[in-house]
């Protein structure tokens, strides 16, 4: 088996420049170079507040909380869903894969301080470098929009599954919600970034080299942002790839409208302005919101129009 390629955190110009026609190369390259950071920029934690996040989405969409033998994480970045639904109880074994050395190597560094049993590769979903049938469960979390042939994925994840394994895929965006939450973001940017140009507003201001790199990043987004989702069409190619039993949710309307510009805000002013006051108002009432689009909105407002789509199936016995 070939050795993993290294992360290459620092791209040259003449890499980023062949990055905006290749996709695949655009996320190697943005996430090897955000892996150092990712936790802190997305307020990942491996705490009960992420543990009861990462365990509340897979509920949402299977329906169990298992406990699997050994599953296994497609774009698993730093390792938030897998590593969390592992102390959640969800699985036993875990294998995290991601296109991106760099997130392979920081997910594999909290694993280890974890204490949790885990191995990883590097991986394309599109060729899953592992045998057939080899895992119980597959999961992944805001991995299937960045993938140029999710047909193709969903092709691979039925073939690694073993029989009665099942697949779990969340927090990838809708395509009415992405319509939304990029115009509200957008807005959060320009107005945060003008007012605290005011002299008032002053220490509000995130250091122009720092504004600049966010604008960079957001830039290569554009390129490593492949697709948005409608719920039955995201069925009908599980289905297509031979899964049974799929079944594809949505949830977030109020949550993601309050979200979205919470974290752009967040991303637009220096950090040491926010505390943890902030970081719990922000999480509780993000919480709060939640409750209201899962019990006394969900069926009275189309499943399209909600922010994210989570799916699930099984592979036939
Ligand atoms: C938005 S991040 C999500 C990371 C993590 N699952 C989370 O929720 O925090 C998407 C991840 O998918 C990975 N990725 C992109 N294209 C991929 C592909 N074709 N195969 C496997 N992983 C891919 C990226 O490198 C990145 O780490």
């Amino acid at each position: 088996m070939a050795a993993d390629p290294t992360p290459n955190p620092h791209a040259t110009a003449e890499q980023v420049e062949a990055a905006w026609q290749d996709p695949k190369l655009a996320n190697v390259l943005y996430h090897d170079w955000e892996a150092g950071t990712y936790d802190e920029k997305w307020s990942i934690s491996y705490d009960e507040r992420c543990i009861d996040y990462a365990v509340g989405r897979f509920k949402a969409a299977a329906g169990d909380a298992g406990p699997y033998k050994h599953a296994m994480e497609l774009g698993s970045g730093t390792g938030f869903f897998l590593l969390n639904l592992m102390q959640g109880g969800v699985a036993d074994k875990g294998s995290v894969t991601d296109l991106s050395p760099g997130m392979v190597e920081v997910a594999l560094r909290n694993a280890k301080g974890l204490d949790l049993d885990v191995d990883g590769r590097v991986a394309d979903a599109e060729r899953i470098p592992y045998e057939d049938e080899s895992f119980d469960l597959v999961v992944g979390h805001a991995v299937l929009h960045h993938i140029p042939d999710v047909q193709a994925a969903f092709a691979e994840v039925l073939r690694v599954l073993k029989p009665g394994g099942r697949f779990v895929f969340a927090g990838e965006p809708t395509k009415v919600g992405d319509f939304y939450a990029r115009r509200l973001g957008r807005l959060t940017w320009w107005l945060t970034t003008n007012l605290t140009k005011l002299p008032i507003l002053d220490t509000w201001r995130r250091p122009q080299e720092e504004l600049d790199e966010s604008s960079r990043a957001a830039a290569l987004e554009s390129v490593v942002d492949l697709h948005t989702f409608d719920p039955t069409e995201l069925e009908r190619m599980a289905r297509a790839a031979g899964a049974t039993g799929v079944r594809a949710s949505t949830e977030e309307l109020t949550a993601a409208l309050f979200g979205w510009p919470v974290r752009t805000f967040e991303a637009a002013v220096p950090r040491e302005k926010l505390g943890f006051g902030w970081a719990m108002f922000a999480y509780r009432t993000w919480q709060r919101l939640s409750w209201v689009d899962e019990k006394l909105l969900t069926g009275l407002i189309p499943r399209e129009a909600f922010y994210n789509v989570l799916i699930t199936g099984t592979k036939p016995e």
